[in-house]
């Protein structure tokens, strides 16, 4: 999906997301924020979407949201505002594939049902890889494609509605496993989605 589309697309979410893709996720964000808020420091959460993980993030954390979509982020804003979330340090509208932040920067980034929508995962891979300090952490929680069965069987079928989904409904674990930095180093099923911790390698 080139960046028009998933414009386009996540305009249309905005006003919904909530209500429908974002209750079925909740699992693999309380996941991913309990996974978080065992560390400290600084966090970046790459795509935030409508900020539906802000409130869980613990308040010694300092948490930094991106997201292509203005109309996306302009929901994450208001939940900072109405709810008083102290640890959300910075909102930011910005492409994945190119992060406007220094090398180690952040001690966790997480990216949340985000890979199998962008494109050029492995460069937004890359960058994640980039942002996170040496010794620290990334959480992925995705939807990857089946092998066999039924879900494989629908998700071959719908892969051409990509564009209107606004995500890829047969996106394969492997594209996000090729940075050399990011070791996995936890994997577990969440129903039809999957949580993946990696460890980026210490610097030499
Ligand atoms: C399925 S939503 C997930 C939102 C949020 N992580 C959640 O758990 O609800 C995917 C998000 O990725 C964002 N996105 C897509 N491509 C992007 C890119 N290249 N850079 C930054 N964000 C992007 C979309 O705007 C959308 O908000």
């Amino acid at each position: 999906m080139d960046l028009n589309a998933i414009t386009s697309s996540y305009r249309r979410w905005a006003p919904v997301y909530d209500g429908t893709f974002g209750k079925i996720t909740r699992t693999g964000r309380r996941r991913a924020t309990e996974a978080v808020n065992g560390s400290s420091g600084r966090v970046l959460e790459v795509g935030v979407g409508t900020g539906l993980s802000l409130s869980d993030y613990a308040p010694h954390l300092e948490v930094t949201g991106i997201d292509f979509s203005d109309e996306m982020l302009a929901r994450a804003r208001r939940k900072v505002a109405e709810e008083g979330l102290s640890q959300v340090r910075e909102l930011r509208q910005m492409d994945a594939r190119s992060l406007d932040f220094p090398d180690g920067h952040f001690d966790t980034v997480v990216a949340m049902y985000l890979v199998s929508v962008v494109p050029e995962p492995e460069r937004v891979m890359s960058e994640i890889a980039r942002v996170c300090k040496p010794g620290g952490q990334v959480i992925i929680i995705n939807h990857f494609a089946r092998e066999t069965g039924l879900l494989a069987w629908i998700e071959r079928v719908t892969a051409p509605l990509a564009g209107w989904l606004g995500w890829h409904p047969d996106f394969p674990k492997a594209r996000i496993l090729g940075e050399d930095a990011l070791q996995v180093t936890e994997e577990r099923p969440l129903g039809l989605f999957t949580f993946i911790r990696m460890q980026k390698t210490a610097a030499p």
